[in-house]
């Protein structure tokens, strides 16, 4: 009897004194019921606690997104670029649109007609742009230039979207054939 009501009291003992600890958590028993194991983009995985860093499989495109251009900006590069096509019909939309963009970022250097006599060839900031007559270009290389700039001009692919780009190859285009007129 003297044993039995010391065990009582060793078990009220350690129960009390394991379930104290509030902060740390306690045995959980299958824990992926409870913490899913697909994890939080950039969280912590439920089972281990370890960083996730999930990545995008290389080469997946974002809903209502669009291929990456992955055409080198190489000598190569520009030759492969002439092969590709406007996606985009010519509309006046689009041409209204890509009017719109080239004057705000491409008629300061190029000029409004395309002449290559824009505001900053004027106040000879920039030399040697062309006038877009007296260049053998075509919608994919004019696209391929936004992409990854030439010589003296920077790449504009940062500022303009996919659809903008060629909406503005669109404009380019036209000005290219009212200057041989
Ligand atoms: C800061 C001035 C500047 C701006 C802004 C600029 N360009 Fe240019 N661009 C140049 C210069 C300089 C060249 C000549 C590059 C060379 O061939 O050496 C050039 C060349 C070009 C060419 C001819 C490329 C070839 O293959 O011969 C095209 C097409 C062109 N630009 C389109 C654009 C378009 C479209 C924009 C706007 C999105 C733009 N540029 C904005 C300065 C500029």
């Amino acid at each position: 009897m003297k044993n039995f009501k010391l065990i009582i009291a060793l078990v009220t003992l350690t129960s009390i004194i394991s379930c104290n600890d509030k902060r740390k958590p306690q045995l959980q028993y299958m824990p992926d019921m409870y913490v899913s194991v697909p994890y939080d983009v950039n969280g912590v995985d439920g089972v281990n606690g370890n960083p996730v860093n999930l990545k995008p499989v290389a080469g997946t495109i974002a809903r209502g997104g669009h291929p990456a251009y992955d055409i080198p900006d190489t000598n190569e590069g520009y030759e492969l670029s002439k092969e590709n096509l406007n996606p985009l019909e010519v509309t006046e939309e689009n041409l209204a649109n890509g009017k719109a963009m080239y004057e705000i970022y491409c008629a300061t250097c190029h000029g409004k007609k395309g002449d290559g006599n824009g505001v900053l060839s004027q106040r000879e900031k920039f030399s040697g742009i062309p006038n877009y007559k007296d260049r053998d270009i075509n919608a994919g290389t004019i696209y391929h230039v936004i992409m990854h700039g030439k010589n003296l001009m920077g790449s504009h692919a940062s500022q303009v979207t996919y659809t903008e780009r060629w909406q503005i190859v669109q404009y380019v285009e036209k000005l290219r054939i009212d200057l041989a007129k």
